[in-house]
């Protein structure tokens, strides 16, 4: 398992970001303007998560987080600093490159899951791969059930979202979000919705999905996470102030 950490430390400098590592930032810096304020929500992060690593990102409501994964995942601009992910500047990539680059290579998952429910588990999970080119995916129906293996919920295939508990249709969009080899995971409070004991499980399975080589960012609350993270990463104010 390679891990390459380079973080900003408190005193505000940093060392530069490893580009190799499929998840790299530099410098970040991202504001957004609220009515008469201007908020600062990324000031200058430098973050690198590599191949195989489960990076926790902890801090207060309002510190910048989900920010930092909307960013790396594509769907938001940074207004300075570099995002390299898997290699690409996600910066000088057009909108439509950015979508392609979460439809092959990463996969995002939320505090609700997101499944339609006019769809059975499996559809859920091949639904992105249909959208893939052609030439990009010869059976998504095969890699769907191969992603619902390995999160161990195979045999509820044909079942609707609403015939799922909650911890299983949070497997259900893990699945979704990893299937075809996707090699990068964020996932935003992915267990803020889950009883203890199954927080505990998607934090096991997303340490597992981290062994088989998937680079994964998860923000929590829970300190539970502490103790399944390759690394923890602790942000204030939009800064990464701390991490190990
Ligand atoms: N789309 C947006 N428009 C305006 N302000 C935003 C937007 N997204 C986030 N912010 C502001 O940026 C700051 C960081 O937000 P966020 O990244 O959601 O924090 P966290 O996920 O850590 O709670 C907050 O002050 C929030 O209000
Ligand atoms: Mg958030």
């Amino acid at each position: 398992m390679a891990i390459s950490a380079s973080l900003a430390d408190s005193s505000g400098t940093s060392t530069p970001a490893d580009p190799s590592s499929p998840i790299a930032l530099s410098a970040v810096s991202k504001s957004f303007v609220n009515g008469p304020e201007r908020v600062r929500a990324l000031d200058e992060v430098t973050l690198s998560v590599g191949p195989g690593e489960f990076l926790a990102l902890m801090g207060p409501s309002g510190c910048g987080k989900s920010t930092l994964l909307s960013i790396i995942g594509g769907l938001v601009d940074a207004d300075e600093g570099s995002v390299q992910v898997l290699g690409r500047d996600m910066g000088a990539l057009s909108r439509a490159e950015r979508t392609r680059v979460r439809l092959m290579d990463v996969g995002m998952v939320f505090q609700h899951d997101n499944l339609l429910e006019d769809l059975t588990c499996l559809e859920n999970v091949s639904l992105p791969l249909h959208l893939r080119p052609q030439e990009a995916h010869a059976s998504p129906d095969g890699d769907a059930l191969a992603a619902l293996e390995r999160v161990g919920i195979a045999d509820l295939a044909d079942r609707f979202p609403r015939q799922m508990s909650g911890g299983q249709r949070q497997r259900a969009g893990i699945a979704r979000a990893v299937a075809g080899g996707r090699r990068v995971l964020l996932a935003d409070e992915p267990t803020g919705a889950l009883d203890s004991r199954n927080t505990v499980e998607v934090f096991a399975l997303l340490r597992d999905l981290a062994g088989s080589g998937v680079a994964v960012v998860v923000v929590s609350h829970d300190n539970e996470i502490r103790s399944w993270a390759d690394r923890v990463v602790d942000m204030l104010d939009g800064r990464v102030s701390a991490g190990q």
